[in-house]
């Protein structure tokens, strides 16, 4: 919990501001609890180096900044959280960058539209919020061949079900604040990839550009999430199919997107790239969104709340809240329907989310 670093002499203090020596002198640059933390996100993600951000969005921002310039084009999915479509169409673009939106659930529409220009393919995958995929390594393997760098949010599926950089993307980034800290009590995010990039978007990007540091706390909370990372995805993901599964049965629910139901496009996908299909699930109500909201203010257990990947069970809806930044012909023309209603499936029983869910649906039926 310290913001600076005593220096033995000033000759020591010196070096360190050179960088002719390591070590920490303060906090906004490296701090030894968030170096403990960068180190095992790291190690989960197969990636040369981490860095702990002050949230998600200032994982996203600082290494956009760090590596961008005018001129240059980042090639992005359809379907992005909402505050990272307004940063790419309000926030870079404003300072001469490009941002072309390219539906890349289809590689070729990739290897059509990239160009010496291109320095950035970025996506999600799952996409929040409609659960799209994207194929890291087929996506990679154009970026690459093009000399563009691939970035890959993994919030969705977190490294317990997806590596990234293992199927060739250059970074990850995160919101620390869903699955990796998992109990809804703090905001963080992390970057990692190839140490001589995460020193670069350290010193750059969040150093000198956003100062979007993480507190020693929320690191020391994020490494106790992290412990039981692995069992709470694994029961995400058993909830998130049961749930999945019978909200496809239900005659109210006209269609489930979920990468683990035979039903969605890209399940083979899903079977390959990820070892399991995680805690989110989007679906639209046959009765089209004013059912959807009857249904969500019903509720009792599952609670109104954007975020995910909290042990509580937490149900929104894209298009008025996540998504609201996309004017209504961008969130049609890129994929998220009004009606598309998100939940994250939590760590309560199944049974009694099930039950939940069958008692705000149920009298849409009679
Ligand atoms: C996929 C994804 N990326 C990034 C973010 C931004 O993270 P944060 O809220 O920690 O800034 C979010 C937030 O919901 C998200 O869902």
């Amino acid at each position: 919990m310290t913001s600076t670093f005593v220096f033995p002499d000033t000759a020591t203090g010196s070096a360190l501001f050179a960088g002719e020596t390591e070590g920490h002198f303060y906090s906004r640059i490296s701090n030894p609890t968030l170096e403990v933390l960068e180190t095992r996100l790291a190690n989960l993600e197969g990636a040369e180096a981490g860095l702990a951000t002050a949230s998600g969005m200032g994982a996203i921002a600082s290494t956009l900044w760090t590596l961008v310039k005018p001129g240059d084009e980042i090639i992005t999915d359809q379907t992005l959280y909402g505050c990272t479509f307004a940063f790419m169409r309000d926030g870079l673009s404003r300072f001469g960058v490009k941002v072309r939106h390219v539906d890349l659930r289809d590689p070729e529409n990739l290897q059509a539209t990239i160009s010496d220009t291109t320095r950035i393919v970025y996506f999600e995958t799952p996409a929040n919020p409609n659960m799209r995929l994207v194929d890291i390594a087929a996506v990679s393997s154009i970026a690459k061949q093009a000399g563009a760098l691939t970035i890959v949010d993994n919030t969705y599926a977190t490294p317990l079900l997806t590596r990234p950089i293992e199927l060739g993307a250059d970074l990850v980034v995160h919101s620390a604040t869903k699955y990796l800290g998992g109990h809804g009590d703090l905001v963080a995010g992390a970057v990692c990839g190839p140490a001589d990039l995460v020193q670069d978007i350290r010193l750059i990007g969040v150093k000198d550009m956003t100062g979007s540091v993480m507190a020693p706390l929320t690191a020391m909370l994020v490494m106790r999430g992290l412990k039981t990372l692995q069992l709470r995805m694994m029961r995400h993901s058993e909830s998130g199919l049961r749930i999945a599964n019978w909200l496809e049965q239900h005659p109210a629910v006209s269609a489930v997107h979920y990468p683990g139901l035979p039903s969605h496009p890209q399940h083979d996908l899903a079977k390959r790239q990820m070892s399991d299909f995680g805690g989110m699930i989007a679906f639209e109500l046959a009765d089209g969104f004013e059912a959807g909201t009857r249904m969500m203010d019903r509720l009792q257990l599952i609670q109104r709340a954007v975020s995910l990947g909290d042990a509580e069970s937490l149900i929104q809806h894209p298009a008025s809240m996540t998504h609201s930044t996309y004017s209504q012909e961008e969130r049609l023309a890129h994929g998220i329907s009004d009606g598309l209603v998100r939940m994250s499936v939590g760590l309560e029983d199944s049974k009694d989310l099930l039950t939940d869910l069958d008692m705000a649906l149920g009298s849409d039926r009679s």
